[in-house]
Formats: structure tokens, sequence, C-alpha cells
């Protein structure tokens, strides 16, 4: 059954709304915890607007949420009583960071307010035409502009106002709109940037991050693109195109998406140790150990037998995960693979026929290069599947099937457990792939019965932390790294070699080892340590000639896996198949990058110029 999808513009930028209407008197409160715990996303100014009745305070910030909380502790006492309001944080893209860019935007009087996600593309024009008509505006942004409008249009009814003035906009955008004279209700907008809207017995919660809902709600509405709803006391109303829509509340069920940082220094290093966990989780979810089957239905869309070729398209390290995954299609299910970097993939002509299956991998839900090609394939009819990690996302409302990771929430803006969650799922997949073609099941049990054992190997890696850690620790005193794995762990090297760019600020190099001797063996000395991935597997003694051409120059060299022999330092590791060695070794490349990070003293959950979700084409 193919879905219909409508039409869908991409959100452009990386901001947030959040909003809340109900019993509670403590709303500043509420939305300042809500900014809180999601100010790993990534953001430069922030604000509020609060109101009781008619009584309205809006207060906003430059720089990170303490800077706003300090504010409203300083204008708004703890006991003062809101009972409404809206939020948003700002990642600057029209207009520099500044408390006038900041949102909420208001009419002239303050009356009207609005925070917004997206672009408005022809707010230029109608910036200069609210202009010559008499408004003046105090910021550089377009969505200032939303703000006037309405005031230019407003009729006495909120609802109305706001469908007067949608039609006048281009862009994408996700809107949530108050009027001081309706203190009891808001308009919420959709189009092409999400925004979801919950409830719990306590009152009616708005965030354009279903995340961020699962920490409250029991019940979860979303809007298709171009709906509008209106909001009063604890009824909705949706409307599109001047007509009411019908459409019940949702059961939320990802209670389970808690974040909390517990005894942990970092939300990385607790979301590594979670590993493990997810693993079985995944298990649980995918896999009849009693029968050593696969749920079928958990690879609903996968049936078909026809798909002779399977294309990747992923960014970062969902495309690390993806590129793994295609040597696993390769080399388990027999399928030709081709993976793709999804902001590239744009540039390029799409193969798309009944026999070719697009899959989208995707650790958050609003990539918006991976989701500009998902359109393109869509809109000629391709056949596609995601791997997601956030039930309710973006890219898993617009494709045919797919499989959630059920990594649960992942907070540290390096992906760990997210990684692992992709790789496991898509190591399953070829798996099911394969048994649909009814190749030997002694192979397919003896693949699934190794895979079972993962979740103690690498609790039996977590054992060598300290001895991982010392390691770590004396790699963050180099300027540059080199990585070098060959086959099934060259995705683990570019993996690791990203992630310590990431987290630690050291440059560093991936390369398969074969390909040293090709040109980067000029760049490397005796200050650059080699980072070897070696594995006892097949190409076992391919890598250790490569491990010692690097030795012949003596060169430094940390050998994970091996048997230590020419390495300056070694990390043993427990037996496993080829196939399944990536799973152990990230495990050590992600604490090594980790250990060395925190060394340096560097933001490890919330790296520079880094985001969790990257909305921005
Ligand atoms: C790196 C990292 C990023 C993301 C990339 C794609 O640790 O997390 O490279 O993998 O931005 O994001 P998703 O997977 O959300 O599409």
């Amino acid at each position: 059954m193919r879905v219909l999808i409508s039409l869908y513009l991409f959100q452009k930028n990386m901001c947030w709304i959040y909003g809340y209407m109900g019993d509670a008197t403590n709303t500043h409160q509420i939305l300042l915890r809500w900014l809180n715990r999601l100010e790993y996303r990534g953001y430069d100014s922030a604000g509020i607007l609060v109101g009781y009745g008619s009584e309205q305070k809006i207060v906003k910030s430059v720089g990170k949420v303490s800077a706003l909380t300090n504010k409203v502790s300083s204008l708004i006492a703890e006991s003062d009583v809101y009972t409404y309001g809206i939020a948003h944080t700002r990642w600057a893209t029209h207009g520099g960071v500044t408390e006038e860019n900041t949102h909420p935007h208001t009419s002239t009087e303050s009356d009207i307010a609005v925070v917004h996600n997206g672009i408005i593309e022809n707010y230029a024009k109608l910036k200069k035409w609210l202009i010559e008509k008499w408004y003046t505006f105090y910021s550089e942004t377009d969505s200032e502009v939303i703000a006037k409008l309405l005031e230019d249009n407003r009729d006495g009814e909120l609802l109305s106002t706001v469908e007067k003035t949608l039609p006048m906009l281009s862009g994408a955008y996700a809107l949530l709109i108050t009027h001081k004279e309706s203190p009891r209700s808001m308009v919420w907008v959709r189009l092409g940037s999400p925004l979801l809207f919950g409830r719990n017995k306590d009152g009616i919660y708005f965030s354009s991050d279903a995340q961020a809902l699962a920490w409250v709600v029991d019940e979860i509405l979303h809007l298709e693109d171009g709906e509008l709803a209106h909001i009063h006391e604890w009824n909705y109303s949706i409307r599109a195109q001047g007509k009411n829509i019908f459409r019940n509340l949702e059961v939320f069920d990802e209670k389970d998406l808690l974040v909390s940082k517990w005894d942990y220094d970092h939300f990385m290093i607790k979301e590594v140790d979670e590993q493990p966990a997810v693993f079985k989780r995944i298990l649980k979810w995918r896999v009849n150990i009693e029968d050593m089957t696969l749920h079928a239905d958990a690879f609903h869309g996968m049936q078909n037998e026809n798909y002779k070729k399977i294309v990747f398209v992923a960014c970062g390290t969902s495309y690390y995960a993806a590129f793994l995954g295609s040597y696993r299609i390769k080399q388990i299910a027999w399928i030709h693979c081709d993976v793709e970097i999804a902001s590239e993939m744009q540039y390029l002509p799409l193969d798309v026929n009944d026999e070719t299956l697009y899959i989208f991998v995707s650790q958050s839900w609003e990539t918006a290069d991976t989701l500009e090609v998902l359109k393109s394939v869509r809109d000629k009819w391709g056949n596609t599947f995601w791997i997601v990690n956030v039930v309710g996302s973006s890219i898993s409302r617009m494709t045919d099937f797919g499989l959630f990771t059920r990594a649960g929430a992942e907070i540290g803006v390096a992906s760990t457990k997210a990684f692992v969650a992709q790789t496991a799922c898509i190591f399953l997949l070829s798996l099911f792939l394969w048994s649909r073609r009814n190749l030997t099941k002694w192979r397919h049990d003896q693949l699934l019965q190794w895979f079972l054992e993962i979740p103690d190997l690498m609790e039996e890696i977590f054992e060598q932390k300290k001895h991982i850690q010392s390691i770590g620790e004396e790699l963050s005193k180099y300027t540059d790294i080199f990585y070098l794995g060959r086959w099934y762990q060259v995705p683990i090297a570019f993996e690791w070699s990203l992630k310590m760019k990431e987290i630690s600020y050291i440059h560093s190099e991936a390369y398969p080892a074969g390909e040293l001797k090709h040109g980067p063996l000029a760049l490397i000395d005796e200050n650059v340590p080699i980072i070897f991935l070696h594995p006892k597997d097949m190409v076992f003694h391919h890598n250790t000639s490569s491990l010692q051409e690097v030795k012949a120059r003596k060169w430094l060299i940390c050998e994970v896996w091996g048997d230590g022999e020419d390495a300056d330092w070694h990390i043993p590791l427990p037996d496993t198949l080829d196939e399944l060695s990536p799973f152990l070794t990230v495990v050590v490349t992600q604490l090594l990058a980790y250990y060395c990070a925190k060394r340096l003293g560097r933001d490890i959950d919330k790296p520079r110029n880094l985001a969790k979700s990257v909305t921005v084409k």
C-alpha cells in the first residue's frame, strides 16, 4: 500500500517552539524547565511569553537558557500566577543574535504574539508593504512580519484573523499564536515545519519536538501540512482551507524517553553505557528467541522478493551506519547496495524503479538533507523505507514502511547508542532479506546466535574502561590522529574519526588500511598516532602487513583487538563473528573519543557549532 503524502516543505532553521495552557499556575517554570531539557539541541537565544487573563509578560535573552532563567527570576516572582505561555529557542537565520530578533514577536500593541519556526519566503515584500502602510519593525526577522500582518488583518476573532493572514504568507512554517483578548485560546498552524499538541490531566502542551512531549502528555495530536487548529480551554477544532476537519487525539506511548543524566558526568557516556540495554530491546522487538526467527511483521514492507538494489540515504553518523549496513546487505543478503550522502544525492539522477528500494536512515527525525531526497523519491513514486529513532517523526510519516530503532532519547549531540541501534537494525534487516531468500538456515542461526551475545560482549569491554580511559587521555596530547581499518571496520574508522573531531576538536582522518600506501603515508610521522582496528577476522593478515608498514617507520600505534605485539597501546577484545565485530570496535572508539575529549575539558554533550537535529539544508 502506498501512503499518499501531502505537500511537504522543509523546515529551514533549527528553532524550537513550546507552549502551555491549562490549570497549572506556574507556566513560566514549566516553559523554562522545557527549555532547559531541550537545551542540548543547540540555539543562540530564547524567549517566553506568559499570561494570566489579559496580564502578559515577555522575557527574552541571548545565550544559554541559564541567561533567560536568570532574567525571568529577576522579573517574575516564583509565586506569580501564569496559566498560559509560549516559548521559543532561536538559531539565527534572518538577522543576528539579538534580543530584538528573539521570539515571541508581537503586534504594535503587543496584544498579538507569535512564535515561528521555518521561513517566510516573501517576507521582504510584505515588510516593505507594511512599512509603507505605517508599521514599525523592531527586528530583522521574517517572523515579525507575521505578527504585523496578523495585526493588519485583525477582525476581533483570533481564528479568522489567522485564516485571513495565512494565504498572504509563502514558505514553510509552524506558528503558535496568542491574543491577549482571548487568554484561554491559541492558534496553531503547520505548513512544512513540525508542531505537535499533547494533552494530560493538567493541561495542553505544544512542542515542535515529539520527544519533548514524551515527558508529559498521554495523548497527542498531529496536524497535517496546511492545517491549523484553534484551541480553546480543553477543546480543539482543526481547519484546512476554511473547512472543519475531525481528528481524534492518539495515545502517546513514548513515556520511556525519559531524559536524565543520573550520576553520569555527561549524557554521552550514559548513552554509551546504555548500548547493551538498547541491543536487548531491539532483540525483544525483532527476534523470536525461542525458535531463532525474526518477527516478519517487524520488517513489514521488506517481503518484496524483487528488490534487486537497495540505496541507503543518510547524513553524518547515520551515513556511516548505512555504510556499514551496505557491507552487510551485500555480504549477507547478496543484494546490490549503494550508500549515498543525502546532501550530495540531491544533485544526482535518481534511479527509481520497482526493483529498487530507498532506505532513509536518521537518528533524529527532521534532517533536511535526508528529507529532501525522500521527497524527490516519493515524487517519482519510488519504494521507500525508513529507519528512524523517534516515533511520530516527519520521515516516518512520509514513507511506505520502516522500522523504529528504539534506542530511546539520545541527548548527547554526538550520536552513540542511536548509531549502534541503526547498525543492529540494518544487520537484522540483511538477515531478514537473506532468510526470505531461503539461503542456508545454519548460517542464519549462527549469525543470530552470536548476535544475541553482543550485549554481554559489550559489557566485557566496559570492564576495560580504566585502561581505555588512560589511552584516550594520552591521545589528547596530539593534534592529528589517523584511523585505519579494513572491510567491516572501514565504516567504524570513519565514524570514529567523526566522533573524535566532534567532541575533542582534534583533527583526525580515517582510511581503509589498504589505502595508506596510496598517499596518506606522506602525512604521518611520530607525532600522529595511528589507531588500528584489527579484529581477528578474514582480513587479519592483510591488516598485519599494513600494521608492520607503520611499525617499520616507528610510528605510534594503538591496536584495537589483534595480538598487541607491534603496538604501543593495545586494547584486546573478545571473539565474535567477522560480521559482528563492528559492534565491539565501535564501543572502544566511542570510549576513546569520550575520555580524550573529557581530558581536554570539552563541552562533550554540546560541542561547539553543532546541533542535534540539523533541519537546515
Ligand atoms: C554525529 C551526528 C550527526 C548526525 C547527522 C544526521 O554524531 O549525530 O552526524 O548523524 O547530523 O542526523 P540524523 O541521523 O538525525 O539524520
